[in-house]
């Protein structure tokens, strides 16, 4: 019902063809109007004569008017973006199926622009997403209009159409982005700290687009997060001071002998050979810090050095204790060396997997209770224990569990053993010698093999340092 309502013989009601019919109409209808009032033909048949004209009328427009209106429809359906490739129209009348065909062709051309407009989307938003820093796009008002993958894991998921400054309050960061949106500068750069993100020392890079870009993006922003760099180079610096610390004590303590010797203690012969036992320990104590530096150096600058050597753990160890063994025996330490299933040869540096096993050995010689055992047991398995931020190699390893006897060691100190320079207060005052840089080098060779290095310590069990190691390199 409602259906013809709308539309008459297929024609839409509020379409143009009834208008058109009667305007086309009209001047035939006059004419018979004024032929009636001539007396030239009988109402009747004028009457007759004007329904005939319509009627002819009606038929010569309903195919273009019909057509017209399925165009009509056609092109709002293609406006809708529904599928039109699925229902092409075909028209009978020429003129209107070359307009169809006009469409369909503008339409083909717009659709490949906008799916090769899309790829480049895609393309261009996966490229930004694989940069590791942040970037930001803003529009005039300084609200975000983009941003890459970096950016939402670095100041969250919903930036888009924030603010800039909802997002930091670090006044000389805002000014600069505004100096930029208001055109008073091409591009800035400046380093701030972000009290809102872990209060991370940032280095920021905002420019402006070029009036050409089209878009709502006037302007892009880059940070680096420059906290780690920062933190690396005052622990170098730290690193300095404490190795010049290490080595200006001892030589005070010769220099102060020297000057004794020289002077009051001069001719005093029991003296004098007191003196020189202290100070060939100080310069022993010298020597050992040099050396244990001198590695460490090495070591950092052999980073990138490929690990080629087939090493035998069985021959490392054995070699290791023979070195360490009147050490121990003064001592009273009965080393034992466990090996739980057949270990293979492994891929690494022979003489770095040498300087780990010397240092964690030589600990538990040093730091173990008199008259106990020391075990060393080797195992392989099927893969090394997960570290946090560090990358450890897939696959099979060998793990070296080296235990000693002694007290237990708390907490804070077992997660600082692996630090250079420390050593525990107990062992200072024990007067036990070290540079506390032993575990450092020996954490060093581990992390460039891929490898991982743990510490427990009970006091039934005593302290255990595992080291894994992986078979293969790759
Ligand atoms: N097996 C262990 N038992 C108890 N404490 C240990 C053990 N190994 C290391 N430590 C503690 O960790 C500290 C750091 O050890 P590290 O090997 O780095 O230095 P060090 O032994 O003091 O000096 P170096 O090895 O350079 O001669 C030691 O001073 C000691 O306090
Ligand atoms: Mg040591």
């Amino acid at each position: 019902m409602q259906h013809s309502i709308k539309s008459i013989m297929g024609i839409d009601r509020d379409s143009q063809f009834a208008t058109r019919v009667i305007i086309l109409s009209i001047p035939s209808a006059m004419l018979f109007i004024a032929l009636t009032i001539f007396d030239q033909l009988s109402p009747l048949l004028s009457f007759i004569c004007y329904i005939v004209i319509i009627i002819f009328n009606m038929f010569s427009l309903f195919p273009i008017s019909y057509e017209l209106q399925t165009l009509r429809k056609y092109i709002y359906s293609l406006a809708n973006e529904q599928d039109a490739a699925q229902n092409q129209i075909r028209l009978s009348e020429k003129d209107a199926q070359e307009l169809a065909d006009a469409v369909n062709s503008i339409h083909r051309f717009w659709t490949s622009k906008a799916d090769t407009l899309e790829a480049q989307t895609i393309s261009d938003a996966a490229v930004l997403d694989t940069l590791p820093d942040p970037i930001l796009m803003l529009d005039l008002e300084g609200n975000i209009t983009g941003s890459n993958l970096a950016a939402r894991n670095f100041l969250g998921t919903d930036i888009t159409n924030r603010n800039i400054d909802t997002l930091f309050s670090t006044n000389i960061f805002i000014a600069s982005v505004e100096k930029i949106l208001k055109g008073k500068s091409a591009s800035e750069s400046l380093v701030f700290h972000a009290p809102e993100y872990h209060n991370r020392r940032i280095y920021t890079h905002i420019t402006k687009l070029p009036w050409f870009s089209k878009g709502r993006a006037t302007a892009v922003i880059s940070f680096y997060d420059i906290s780690k760099a920062l933190s690396l180079e005052k622990m170098q610096s730290d690193f300095v001071a404490n190795a010049s610390h290490e080595l200006r004590t001892p030589l005070s303590v010769i220099s102060g002998f020297i000057d004794t010797l020289q002077t009051t203690a001069k001719d005093d012969d029991d003296a004098r050979d007191a003196f020189l036992d202290i100070m060939r320990e100080q310069t022993d104590y010298m020597s050992m810090l040099i050396e244990d530096l001198l590695s460490l150096s090495r070591l950092e600058m052999a980073q990138d050095k490929e690990l080629k050597d087939k090493v035998d753990l069985h021959e490392v160890i054995d070699d290791v204790t023979q070195a360490l063994k009147i050490k121990a025996f003064n001592r009273s330490l009965n080393v034992v060396v466990n090996e739980l299933n057949r270990i293979p040869k492994i891929i690494g540096d022979n003489q770095q997997i040498h300087q780990i096993l010397q240092n964690i050995v030589d600990n538990a010689i040093k730091y173990a209770q008199e008259n106990s055992q020391i075990t060393i047991e080797l195992k392989t398995v099927e893969e090394i224990p997960a570290a946090s931020g560090q990358n450890v190699a897939q696959g099979k390893a060998v793990r070296i569990a080296v235990n000693n006897k002694g007290v237990k060691i708390d907490k804070e100190n077992l997660a600082r053993l692996t630090e250079k320079f420390y050593r525990m207060q107990i062992h200072k005052d024990m007067k036990i010698k070290g540079t506390g840089l032993g575990l450092a080098i020996a954490k060093q060779i581990i992390l460039h093999h891929r490898g991982n290095l743990t510490v427990t310590s009970t006091t039934y069990n005593g302290t255990t340092f595992t080291i894994y190691l992986p078979v293969k390199q790759k």
